[in-house]
């Protein structure tokens, strides 16, 4: 199976917002979430990945709608585990939904979802949203512990977070990367999909070619910034050109 790409678009929006936070859907507003999406498809990403965050930093309600309805694309929205957030989701019926933690001060998701300590809430929230036919994905630090509670919640995947591994250096990274590999075996041993994300930009992607049973990663920040130079078109392309070396 080929791995998949996920393009989260977030920062096209911040940059928007850097300028139209008061009017971002103002006609000049740019740039434009649904144009990046649009090219991202065209690029050959598999799905756009949006995170609305309950203080609306980057991404507005109406991107998500208007993405959902207009590109021919799967929409994974990442949301926290809060009933606003869940009622959106309800609304707008992504294919997927990624749950992550949310805290108002931090730049950007800093850890993994705590499904051990907060299990009753999410296995709550993933009945609500298969119960419309969304598929549900958990932001977990690969942990056992948190794999396996993952698979007792009732979702169907895991993202493994790679945020650790990415701020490693020395010898870190293989002791990042072995968290990562125990991690994977486990989710796919309780028949999880495993998919990954947070930090992976062009240099660091080919070390997580020992990290077996990756379904799909999740990519953002690294595809924005290099879009700058290049364009989302062939930022995207890139991408999906170095991926399609992983081993399986
Ligand atoms: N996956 C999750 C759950 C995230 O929160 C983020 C960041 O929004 C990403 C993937 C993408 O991370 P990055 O922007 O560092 O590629």
């Amino acid at each position: 199976m080929p791995l998949l790409l996920g393009v989260n678009i977030d920062h096209v929006a911040t940059l928007r917002q850097a300028r139209y936070a008061r009017t971002p859907e103002c006609p000049n507003a740019e740039p434009s979430p649904l144009v990046a999406a649009h090219d991202s498809l065209a690029a050959g990403a598999d799905s756009i990945t949006l995170h609305v965050r309950g203080d609306r930093r980057h991404m507005q309600d109406a991107d998500a709608f208007a993405i959902r309805s207009g590109v021919p694309i799967p929409l994974n929205l990442e949301m926290g585990v809060t009933g606003e957030m869940v009622d959106l989701a309800l609304k707008l019926r992504p294919q997927y939904c990624c749950l992550v933690p949310e805290s108002r001060e931090e730049l950007t998701t800093e850890g993994g979802l705590d499904v051990l300590g907060g299990f009753e809430r999410i296995r709550a929230a993933v009945e609500r949203l298969h119960a419309v036919g969304i598929q549900v994905s958990l932001f977990i630090d690969p942990e056992l512990g948190q794999v396996q509670a993952a698979a007792e919640s009732g979702a169907g995947m895991i993202e493994l977070h790679t945020g650790c591994f990415a701020n490693a250096s020395g010898a870190e990274v293989e002791t990042e990367l072995k968290r990562l590999i125990d991690a994977a075996v486990a989710g796919h041993a309780a028949g999880l999909q495993v998919n990954a994300g947070h930090g992976i930009n062009y240099e660091n992607l080919t070390r997580l070619w020992v990290v077996p049973h990756l379904a799909e990663l999740n990519i953002g920040h690294s595809i924005v910034s290099k879009a700058m130079r290049v364009g989302m078109a062939a930022a995207v392309r890139e991408m999906k050109d170095l991926m399609a070396t992983y081993p399986g």
